[in-house]
């Protein structure tokens, strides 16, 4: 019985997708007790996990070599393997297109690979975040398709769920770089297609985690994520709102929300910032808002908050512009150098980063752009002001941060505030300097219109 596998932690785990969910969940696992097989199509990624080299910043290598070499975790691209696994965790990703629709042929894909080799007492559960109603009306109809092409002895004559297989949401919390919560304590929320479903996934996240909590669908559990991306969005978008009106008001933003967060309640800190980015906060609120089209509704806070935040790069690089200008430098002659281009700080990712976008808009606006990341080694923008995906792309490599680059260039963007940097040091040496984090919080900024004394220009003051 698969409960009992469960218990004892027999049930053998096929992790599907090895990025920044799966393979810290793959470990976690393994970790735990449980035996685990990661799944991904990438081979790469699969040697590393084999020779237990870590990719991810959240995965310990040290724990990854140790699993590994005690067998308790390996990994293949090999979906044939699947029908071995009793609990099947997927983690591919869930994109958005060109036009900020839903891709979601990577879930198909894996669905369909999964359907093929489904057999009896199998639990799969969804990890990655997609629209409410996926697990039901997306991937149940492809699981139960199996029935179809069911033969020999493992496979099962019906096919159906909650009686032959089973099948649950369990939306991915983990917050990439986060060393307080972890997936160990940070509480989970498992919604399952029947209540046998339920059970059974409440049942293996509460061998492993913390604090499970059971909702009544997997719809629900679908929902819970997005509204907690889209509270996120949407607090962003208002604390980004409110930078704009704070300049023009000659208010610093950074020391209102800083009063604001004394009260114990009813108030949470969100920062300002040149745009959200990352594998969730600029996405998930659209698969929310491209599903609620279908039941004839608006999500008017979503749309909002996405024309607010999507339009910040384009904000800071008219403040670069603008700043050069007040300090006599001709935009289309000046060399920008930017610091920091991953979404958020002391992280190596630079998935929609929207420090890419502001290369992009500032490209053709001036004379030269150089970085400088202690993360990213290079990265590639793509050419072209609007659309963001034009074909083309231009190539650039982090600059070792020195005295001499400060002093070669016109103005200094901290486009993301890593812990790695001097800000002192900084103020110290560039002529000017664009502070869209309030990295030099603390020294004093001038405003970019009639202000006089100091180098620095922030975002929100
Ligand atoms: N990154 C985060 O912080 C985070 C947090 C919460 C939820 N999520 C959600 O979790 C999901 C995964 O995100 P991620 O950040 O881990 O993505 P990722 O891109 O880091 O990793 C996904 C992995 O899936 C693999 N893959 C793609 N198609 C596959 C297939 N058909 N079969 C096997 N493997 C396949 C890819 O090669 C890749 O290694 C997404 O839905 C995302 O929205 C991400």
């Amino acid at each position: 019985m698969l409960e009992e596998k469960i218990k004892t932690k027999q049930a053998k785990v096929c992790i599907i997708g090895l990025g920044y969910v799966g393979l810290p969940l793959a470990i976690h696992f393994a970790k735990n007790g449980f035996k685990v097989l990661g799944l991904d199509i990438k081979k790469e990624r699969v040697n590393l996990v084999n020779q237990g080299k870590s990719y991810i910043e959240d995965a310990s290598e040290l724990e990854l070599k140790k699993l590994v070499t005690s067998k308790r975790l390996s990994a293949t691209w090999d979906y044939a393997k699947i029908p071995e696994y009793d609990v099947i965790q997927i983690c591919v990703p869930t994109p958005v297109d060109i036009n900020k629709e839903p891709n979601i042929s990577y879930l198909v894909a894996t669905a369909d690979e999964i359907q093929k080799r489904l057999r009896k007492e199998q639990l799969i559960i969804l990890k990655s975040t997609s629209f409410p109603e996926t697990t039901e009306n997306v991937l149940l109809p492809i699981l139960e398709k199996s029935r179809l092409c069911a033969r020999g002895t493992s496979r099962f004559a019906s096919g159906k769920v909650g009686k032959d297989f089973y099948l649950a949401f369990s939306p991915e919390r983990i917050d990439p770089g986060n060393k307080r919560f972890t997936t160990e304590n940070t509480p989970t929320v498992v919604g399952g297609i029947t209540p046998k479903c339920t059970k059974l996934a409440t049942l293996l996240y509460k061998s492993v985690i913390d604090k499970v909590i059971s909702v009544s669908s997997a719809r629900v559990a679908e929902m819970t994520k997005l509204l907690e991306n889209t509270f996120r969005n949407v607090n962003i978008a208002l604390v980004n709102e409110l930078a704009q009106l704070c300049e023009r008001m000659n208010i610093n933003i950074w020391e209102v929300i800083d009063a604001a967060k004394t009260k114990p309640f009813g108030f949470m800190p969100f920062y300002p910032g040149p745009g959200v980015g990352g594998h969730c906060i600029p996405i998930d609120p659209y698969y929310l808002s491209w599903k609620a089209r279908e039941y004839d509704f608006h999500t008017s806070f979503i749309e909002l908050s996405a024309k607010v935040n999507e339009s910040m790069p384009y904000y800071v690089a008219n403040k670069v512009i603008e700043a050069l200008s007040t300090q006599g430098v001709c935009p289309s002659a000046g060399k920008i150098l930017i610091l920091g281009v991953t979404f958020k700080p002391d992280v190596r990712d630079i998935r929609d980063s929207p420090i890419l976008k502001l290369i992009k808009i500032l490209e053709p606006r001036v004379k030269e752009i150089i970085y400088n990341d202690p993360y990213i080694k290079e990265i590639e923008v793509p050419t072209g002001t609007v659309p963001l995906t034009l074909k083309g792309l231009s190539l650039y490599k982090s600059k070792t941060l020195t005295q001499k680059l400060l002093k070669s260039v016109d103005c200094v963007i901290i486009a993301t505030n890593h812990k790695a940097y001097d800000y002192p040091w900084l103020v110290q040496n560039a002529s000017l300097i664009v502070d869209t984090r309030n990295g030099t919080k603390g020294i004093p900024a001038r405003r970019l219109t009639g202000g006089k004394g100091g180098n620095i220009i922030r975002l929100g003051c």
